[in-house]
């Protein structure tokens, strides 16, 4: 019964399995590495590199990712993203030494990446506006679910130290992904794109009831490509660059004030903490990632009611606070170091979910003019990639350099920094004209707009 919005929920979710493995195969390191760097013996440098492997692949996956999405389909590139988690999975479980487990997770890492581009992608594509939004955002709350069901995996399989099996499961999801995707459509739009119109007038005849509604699609969306038509030379418009310095700057403050050095190594923290056992510091980790969850939605509900800013102001702020508490635990061992890190260890994941966490993605898909959106998006997605990539893999060297309280204080720092900028420069989108948002910062960056 592949009917109306049942259809385009059907769609959604299906794809959604692309964001849930982006979650588990980022997460799941945070538990597997504990065992993984005792069987190989891995140094601070190479447990880096472990680490961040998969971000790498992402990288990639990302950089390709349009142009693949945009040759072969929507529908096509996120079976081959199930392909390449499915094999990367597998790479990984069966490694016999740390190169080859590397290799694993660069190839899931190309999956990561063309997933977290094309999913999002293909279900605002393929759904009514009406709900656009809510689906899209979804993918988000889905993602901080994959990151808690690595954890709890990880929590089941530490007592027999089985990092092959956390890593082996994504095989399941993977699968799904790629039989899932074969029995959905490709999105209307890319096909009208290709000039496929009887195609894409059966695909919207699911989606909306009568074939005049459908028809009526297929010339909107004609309108929409002729306007998008454009290349890479529009990105260097003046009235568009202070957009991009908004999502550039955004995706690195994101990354750089240390989101993942949670998401990935929470269990090693709360270990410096004093959580003797893995199991212990997985298990406390597992609570990290539930307030992730929670906070992520109830953040949803707010985001159109409160607007991006005050989250954004809000989730700055208690992430600075967190900062700071977190290094003043670790500044030297009291008795109670071990609760008030995993304390302020979950206030900051909190901060970071009602906030930072969802509103970027929102936002960098709000700012750009139709016309520049797909390439503006994308490349906002690529330096949150490659910040997160370099965050992962300075963070244990920092730790050896700066010790545990600089590292936390430095990300303190640089969150003070995102919060002066979002404050001077990243304008309101909540019920918003693009029109308006633009001039809001042309007035910010104190330029005139260009009459596009
Ligand atoms: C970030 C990811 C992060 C996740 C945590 C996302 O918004 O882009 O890097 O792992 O949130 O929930």
């Amino acid at each position: 019964m592949r009917e109306g919005k049942n259809f385009v929920y059907m769609a959604a979710l299906t794809t959604s399995i692309g964001s849930l493995l982006f979650g588990y195969d980022t997460g799941v390191i945070s538990g597997a590495i504990l065992f993984v760097k005792k069987q190989f013996l891995l140094d601070s440098a190479a447990e880096g590199i472990v680490v961040s492997s998969v971000l790498i692949g992402a990288l990639l996956g990302a950089a390709s990712g349009g142009l693949l999405a945009d040759k072969l389909g929507r529908r096509k590139s996120i079976i081959i993203a199930g392909m390449l988690f499915t094999i990367g999975a597998l790479v990984a479980a069966v490694a016999p030494d740390s190169a080859l487990l590397v290799a694993g997770r660069v190839i899931t890492g190309l999956g990561v990446g063309l997933a977290s581009f094309t999913s999002p992608l293909y279900i605002s594509e393929i759904s009514p506006s009406n709900i656009r939004g809510k689906l899209v955002s979804l993918a988000q709350f889905i993602l901080t679910i994959g990151i808690v069901v690595a954890y709890l995996i990880d929590f089941a399989l530490a007592p027999s130290s089985n990092w092959r099996a956390m890593f082996g499961l994504a095989m399941i999801p993977g699968l799904a992904l790629v039989i899932g995707m074969s029995l959905m459509p490709e999105s209307p739009r890319w096909l009208i794109d290709k000039g496929k119109y009887d195609q894409a007038l059966l695909v919207l005849q699911e989606i909306h009831e009568t074939k005049e509604q459908a028809l009526a699609h297929v010339d909107k969306i004609k309108k929409e490509l002729a306007e998008e038509k454009t290349g890479w030379h529009e990105l260097l418009a003046p009235d568009v660059k202070p957009m991009l310095v908004i999502g550039a700057l955004l995706a690195i403050f994101q990354q750089v004030t240390g989101i993942n050095t949670v998401i990935y190594y929470a269990p090693t923290i709360f270990q410096m903490a004093g959580f003797v056992s893995a199991s212990a510091a997985i298990f406390a980790t597992v609570g990290v990632g539930a307030v992730n969850v929670a906070v992520t939605f109830v953040a949803l509900s707010l985001i159109d009611k409160l607007g991006r800013r005050p989250l954004l102001i809000l989730s700055l702020s208690g992430m600075v606070a967190s900062l700071v508490v977190l290094a003043f635990a670790f500044s030297s061992r009291f008795s109670f170091t071990g609760p008030l890190a995993a304390f302020s260890l979950m206030a900051y994941v909190g901060f970071f979910a009602i906030g930072l966490g969802p509103v970027f993605w929102l936002l960098i898909s709000e700012i750009y003019p139709l016309s520049i959106r797909g390439l503006a998006t994308s490349m906002a997605a690529l330096t949150n990639w490659a910040s997160n990539f370099v965050v992962a893999l300075t963070f244990l060297l920092l730790i050896a350099a700066l010790g545990s309280t600089g590292t936390f204080l430095l990300y303190a720092v640089l969150g003070v920094a995102a919060l002066l900028f979002v404050m001077k420069y990243v304008p309101e989108t909540k019920d918003l004209s693009l029109e308006v948002i633009q001039q809001d910062i042309m007035n910010r960056f104190g330029a005139k707009p260009k009459k596009r």
